[in-house]
C-alpha cells in the first residue's frame, strides 16, 4: 500500500513536471558585460547571439540567468530554456523566480548572487547550495 502511494504521488510530480533540485551561486553571472562567447550558449544554432544578444546584460531576463543541467554542453537543444525556481524558506514560505538557461552546469542550478539572493531572502552566500522545485516554462516567460 504504501508502495502504490508512492508510485503514484511519483507520477504527479513527473505530470506536473516539478522537479525536485538544487541552487547554488556563481558570481559570474552578475557581470552585465561578460560575452556570450563564455558560456554554452553561445554562437551554436541553439545558442542565444544568433538570437541577436551579445552580453548577459542584453539578455532581457539578466540578472535572471545563469547554468542548468539541462544543458548538456556546447549548443545544447536546451540552451535558452526558461524555468521557474521556487525555493521555500524555513519558515514555509515559498518564493518563485523565473531564470534564462544560458550555461550547463553538473548539478541542478547555478544563478548568480544577485538572483539567487532575491529567492532566498538575501541568504545566497550564507546557504551555499539550497535545495528547490523546478518547472520548465514557456521562453516567453522569460522574454525571449
Ligand atoms: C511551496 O512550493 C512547494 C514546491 O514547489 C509546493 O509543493 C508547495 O505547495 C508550495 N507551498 C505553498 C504554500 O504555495
Ligand atoms: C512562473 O513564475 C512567474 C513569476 O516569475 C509566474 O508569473 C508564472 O505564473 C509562473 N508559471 C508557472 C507555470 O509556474
Ligand atoms: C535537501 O534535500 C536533501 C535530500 O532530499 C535532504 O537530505 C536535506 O536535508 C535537504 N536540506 C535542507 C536544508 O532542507
Amino acid at each position: 500500500m504504501k508502495f502504490a502511494l508512492f508510485t503514484k504521488l511519483a507520477l504527479l510530480t513527473s505530470a506536473t513536471g516539478v522537479l525536485g533540485t538544487t541552487v547554488a551561486y556563481d558570481r559570474a553571472y552578475d557581470d552585465r558585460s561578460t560575452p556570450l562567447t563564455s558560456v554554452a550558449c553561445s554562437d551554436g544554432p541553439h545558442g542565444l547571439i544568433v538570437r541577436g544578444y551579445t552580453t548577459f546584460g542584453d539578455l532581457p531576463n539578466f540578472p535572471f540567468i545563469g547554468g542548468a543541467e539541462a544543458v548538456e554542453g556546447y549548443d545544447s537543444a536546451n540552451c535558452g530554456s526558461c524555468w521557474n525556481i521556487t525555493y521555500t524558506n524555513p519558515a514555509g514560505r515559498n518564493k518563485t523566480i523565473t531564470m534564462l538557461a544560458v550555461d550547463g552546469t553538473t548539478r541542478g542550478f547555478v544563478l548568480g548572487v544577485r538572483a539567487a539572493d532575491i529567492l532566498t531572502g538575501g541568504q545566497a552566500v550564507h546557504l551555499g547550495r539550497v535545495n528547490a522545485t523546478a518547472k520548465r516554462v514557456a521562453v516567453s516567460v522569460c522574454r525571449l
